[in-house]
C-alpha cells in the first residue's frame, strides 16, 4: 500500500498566499491589549476573518460586547465588526487551528533586575505549539532581544513536531503602534517584517501588504528584533540628551525649552525631543534593557542605553528636589504641603499610566510627607505598589488650596491659564503653559 506522501516543500506557502490573497484566511492575534486590538480592527476592516485570543476573561467578553477598553480603538468601530462576526475573541487556545496566521502581541516586560522577561511569549509558543497545524504562519509582533523568534520561539514550537519553514512560516515584525498618533496608523506606518527563512519572509510580506501600505522586508527576523529595540533606544538615549541639557540649565539658570526650540530652528541636522519628568510606558524604559542584556552574551557593553536609563530614571528625583526648591522660595517645607499632579499618563492625551514618572514622583513626595493628589482625565485610577489611589476633580478648590501645582503630563484637556490663575505656584515639566499670561510669575519650568 502506498503511503501518503507530506506536499512538497512551498505547497504550504503558495496555499496560504492564496487565502490571503482573497482574504479567506482566518487570522489569529494573541494579547488583545494597545497592540493586538487596533491590529484585530485593522485586519478585521479589509474582511479577514479575525479570531483573538487573550487569557483575561473579562477582555474577551468586552471584545464580544463590541466594547473598546483601548483609546485608540473606538466602540463604534468594533461593533459592527463584532456583529458582522469578523471579530470574535476567545480564552479558548484549542480553536488555534481554525487560524491560518497567527500573530503574537503580548506583554514583554523586565524582571526586578532589568533582565527581559519572556514568560508570556514562551507560554503563548507552548500553547501554540500543542495545536500547531501545517500550513501556519507565526508571527511575533512584541518587542524584545534579537534571536527571540529564532532561538526561543522557533524550538517551542518545533516541538510540535512539525519544522519551520517546511511545514509551517515564523517571523518577526515588530508593532509601531504610537498610541494616541491621529497622523500615523497602524496602516500608514511603514511595518518591517524578518522571517527565519525566505518562505516564512514571503508569506509573512504579503499577509502585512494586505491592510499596511509600505511593508520593508529584511533579511531575517533577528534583524527585524534589533529594528525595532534600535528605534526605542534612539528615543531614550536623545531624550536622556535633552533632560541632560535641562538638568544643566537649571544649574545656568537658562531656560531649555528657549534654547531647544531655538536650536529646532536649524532647517538640517536636528531634531526635536523634549525633556520631561522622565519616561514611561510599555516601550522607552524598558525595550533598551532587552537590548543591553542580550549584548552581554557578546561580552558587549551598550554604553548609551546604560548611560541614557541613567539620566532618564534620575528625573523623577530632580522633579521632587526642584518642587522642594520652589517651595523653599516662598518660605514653605516640602513635609506638610499639599501637591497637587497633573497628569499620571506618561505622555499626552492617552490613558497609559504604565512606568510613567508621575507614579515615582507621587510615591517619593508621599514619603516626604507631602499631602498629594493628583488629576488626569484619562487615569482616574492608578495602582503603585499593590496600593490604588483615586484622582481628584479639578476643581478651583482643588487648585487653590494646594501650595503647588505640579504639571507632569501635558493633556490638552486641561485649562493651564486657569490653573496659573488659580494656584499659588506652578511647576511646568512639559511646558504645557507657554502660551499662558504669567503677570505673578507663578510658573517654574524644569
Ligand atoms: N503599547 C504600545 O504602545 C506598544 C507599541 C509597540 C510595541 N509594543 C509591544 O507590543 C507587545 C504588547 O504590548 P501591549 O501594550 O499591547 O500589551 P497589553 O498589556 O496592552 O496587552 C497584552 C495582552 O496580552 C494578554 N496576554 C498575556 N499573556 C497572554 C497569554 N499567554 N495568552 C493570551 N493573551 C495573553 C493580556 O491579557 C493583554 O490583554 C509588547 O511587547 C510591547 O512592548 C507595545
Amino acid at each position: 500500500m502506498s503511503q501518503v506522501e507530506s506536499p512538497p516543500m512551498n505547497s504550504h506557502a503558495d496555499a496560504l498566499l492564496t487565502k490571503i490573497a482573497n482574504t479567506t484566511a482566518v487570522v489569529g492575534v494573541f494579547g488583545l491589549g494597545y497592540v493586538g486590538l487596533p491590529f484585530a480592527v485593522e485586519k478585521a476592516k479589509v474582511g479577514f476573518k479575525v479570531l483573538g485570543f487573550d487569557r483575561s476573561e473579562p477582555r474577551v467578553a468586552e471584545v464580544n460586547r463590541g466594547e473598546s477598553y483601548i483609546l485608540d480603538v473606538a466602540s463604534e468601530e468594533l461593533k459592527p465588526l463584532v456583529d458582522q462576526g469578523l471579530i470574535h475573541a476567545t480564552t479558548d487556545f484549542s480553536r488555534i487551528p481554525e487560524c491560518d496566521v497567527i500573530v503574537v502581541a503580548v506583554p514583554t516586560p523586565l524582571t526586578k533586575n532589568l533582565t527581559p522577561d519572556l514568560q508570556y511569549v514562551e507560554a503563548v509558543s507552548r500553547e501554540v505549539a500543542k495545536y500547531l497545524r501545517p500550513g501556519q504562519l507565526v508571527s511575533l509582533e512584541s518587542t524584545t532581544y534579537p534571536g527571540t523568534t529564532r532561538e526561543v520561539m522557533q524550538p517551542i514550537l518545533e516541538q510540535s513536531g512539525l519544522q519551520a519553514e517546511n511545514e509551517f512560516f515564523l517571523a518577526h515584525s515588530p508593532e509601531r503602534v504610537d498610541p494616541g498618533n491621529q497622523r500615523y496608523t497602524t496602516k500608514n506606518t511603514n511595518k518591517v517584517v524578518g522571517g527565519v527563512g525566505p518562505d516564512s519572509l514571503q508569506v509573512a510580506e504579503a499577509f502585512y501588504q494586505r491592510t499596511i501600505d509600505h511593508v520593508v522586508t529584511v533579511s531575517s527576523a533577528d534583524a527585524a528584533e534589533l529594528v525595532k529595540v534600535f528605534e526605542n533606544t534612539f528615543r531614550a538615549v536623545n531624550i536622556a540628551l535633552v533632560n541632560e541639557i535641562a538638568l544643566l540649565c537649571d544649574k545656568m539658570g537658562l531656560n531649555v525649552w528657549e534654547v531647544l526650540s531655538a536650536a529646532h530652528t536649524k532647517p538640517f541636522g536636528i531634531m526635536p525631543f523634549f525633556p520631561g519628568p522622565g519616561v514611561g510606558g510599555h516601550c522607552i524604559p524598558l525595550d533598551p534593557h532587552y537590548l543591553e542584556w542580550k549584548a552581554r552574551e557578546y561580552n558587549f557593553a551598550t554604553r548609551f542605553i546604560a548611560l541614557a536609563g541613567e539620566v532618564n530614571r534620575s528625573m523623577p528625583r530632580f522633579v521632587v528636589e526642584k518642587a522642594q526648591r520652589i517651595l523653599n522660595e516662598s518660605g514653605k517645607a516640602l513635609h506638610g504641603s499639599k501637591i497637587l499632579i497633573l497628569g499620571m499618563a506618561y505622555k499626552r492625551d492617552i490613558a497609559d499610566w504604565r512606568e510613567s514618572p508621575s507614579l515615582e514622583i507621587f510615591e517619593m513626595l508621599q514619603h516626604a510627607g507631602v499631602e498629594v493628589t493628583y488629576h488626569d482625565i484619562f487615569a482616574p485610577e492608578i495602582e503603585i505598589h499593590g496600593t490604588w489611589y483615586k484622582g481628584v476633580d479639578l476643581t478651583d478648590e482643588a487648585v487653590k488650596s494646594s501650595d503647588l501645582v505640579i504639571i507632569t503630563t501635558d493633556h490638552t484637556s486641561v485649562d493651564y491659564q486657569h490653573i496659573v490663575d488659580l494656584a499659588p505656584a506652578v511647576f511646568d515639566t512639559r511646558n504645557a503653559t507657554k502660551s499662558v499670561t504669567d503677570e505673578n510669575k507663578k510658573v517654574v519650568l524644569l
